[in-house]
C-alpha cells in the first residue's frame, strides 16, 4: 500500500502502539506483548485488535515463543513514526507520489503547510542486508536495531550537512526538517544531469557545482564523496544545478578526504567534457575548491 494512504488509516491509539513497541526495541528484538500493554495502558482486549490491524497493515512483525506473543515494528512502522513526527513538527501535512527509488532511498512528493511542495526522503540503508546482520547477530551489538539505526545517522547527517550549506549559501535544496530516519528538503522542479538536458551555457552550469563544492570544503568543512551526473539536479527554469544527496560526506580532515574530492571532481569534469563538450583541466577546478 502507498505510504500516505496507510498513514491515514492510522488513528492516535495505533500510533501510540507503534510508539510503545519502539520505546523497548533498543532492548528487545521482539517486545513482550505486557510491555506493550503496560506501556500503552491500553487493554489487552483492544491491543489485540490494534496489534492484529497493524500486522494485517504490515507495520508490525509478530513472533511467539513459547505462547507468549511478541513484537516488533518494520521498515513501514517506522515510517509511520517518522511521518507522525514530521507532522507533529509542522514539517509535513501530506504526502503524495514516489518520484525516486535509489540503492538506499526512496523519495516522495510532500506538501508542507501552505501548500509548498517538499520532497521527502526515506532513508533505507541497511535493508537489504539486514538478513546478513541478522546472522552476524552473536557479536554485533543489537543487532537488530543497528540497521535501522544506521539510516537514522544518515539522515540526521543530511539534514544537517544541508542546513550548513544553505547557511552558507550554497546551490543545495533547502532542508525543512527531519524525524526519525526520514528528511524533508525544498522540492526541485528539475532534471537529473545524467538526462542531459540542454544547458544554455554548460560552462556557467559547470562553475556553479564547482563553487558548491568550494563552500562545501572551504565554509562547511566537507567533501561529497559520491558526487557524479545521478546527484546533481538541473532547475527547469533558471539552469541552476543543485546538489544533492549529501548524507556520505566526509570532513575535511578525513584522511581520504583530498582523493574523494579529486574523485567528486574528476567524474563532473569528464561528464561535462563528454556530454557538453566543455574543455576544462581537473586541476583548475581543483584550484578553485582549495582557494
Ligand atoms: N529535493 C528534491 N527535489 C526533487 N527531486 C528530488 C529531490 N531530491 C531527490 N530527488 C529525486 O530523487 C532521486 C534520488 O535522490 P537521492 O540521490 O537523494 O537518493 P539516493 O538514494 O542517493 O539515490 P541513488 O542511490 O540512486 O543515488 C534524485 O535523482 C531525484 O530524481
Ligand atoms: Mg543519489
Amino acid at each position: 500500500m502507498n505510504i500516505g494512504l496507510a498513514y491515514k488509516s492510522l488513528t492516535e491509539r495505533d500510533f501510540a502502539v507503534l510508539r510503545a513497541i519502539e520505546e523497548y526495541s533498543s532492548r528487545y528484538e521482539y517486545v513482550p506483548l505486557e510491555l506493550i500493554e503496560k506501556r500503552t495502558r491500553i487493554i489487552e482486549e483492544h491491543l489485540m485488535l490494534i496489534l492484529s490491524k497493524l500486522s494485517k497493515l504490515k507495520m508490525v512483525k509478530k513472533e511467539s515463543i513459547a505462547g507468549y506473543k511478541s513484537y516488533r515494528l518494520t521498515y513501514l512502522g517506522h515510517d509511520m513514526l517518522a511521518l507522525n513526527g514530521l507532522v507533529r513538527k509542522n514539517v509535513l501535512e501530506a504526502l503524495g507520489d514516489k518520484i525516486g527509488v535509489g540503492k538506499e532511498s526512496e523519495i516522495y512528493i510532500g506538501l508542507a503547510p501552505g501548500e509548498v511542495k517538499v520532497a521527502v526522503k526515506f532513508l533505507r540503508i541497511g535493508r537489504t542486508s539486514f538478513h546478513r546482520t541478522k546472522i552476524l547477530r552473536t557479536w554485533v551489538e543489537e543487532p537488530h536495531t543497528s540497521w535501522y539505526k544506521q539510516a537514522r545517522i544518515a539522515a540526521e547527517r543530511e539534514f544537517k550537512a544541508l542546513k550548513e550549506l544553505s547557511l552558507q549559501r550554497a546551490l543545495v535544496p533547502t532542508p525543512f526538517g527531519y524525524d526519525r530516519h526520514v528528511v524533508v528538503t525544498e522540492y526541485v522542479e528539475g532534471v537529473e544531469l545524467y538526462r542531459r538536458p540542454t544547458l544554455e551555457n554548460p560552462e556557467e552550469v559547470f562553475w556553479k557545482a564547482i563553487d558548491t563544492l568550494r563552500i562545501a570544503y572551504q565554509d562547511v568543512g566537507i567533501v561529497h564523496s559520491d558526487l557524479s551526473e545521478y546527484n546533481i539536479l538541473v532547475r527547469v527554469d533558471d539552469q541552476t544545478p543543485l546538489i544533492i544527496d549529501w548524507p556520505q560526506y566526509v570532513y575535511r580532515d578525513h584522511p581520504s578526504s583530498m582523493d574523494l574530492l579529486r574523485r567528486d571532481v574528476e567524474y563532473l569534469v569528464k561528464f561535462f567534457n563528454k556530454v557538453y563538450r566543455v574543455d576544462i583541466q581537473i586541476e583548475d577546478a581543483l584550484k578553485k575548491i582549495l582557494g
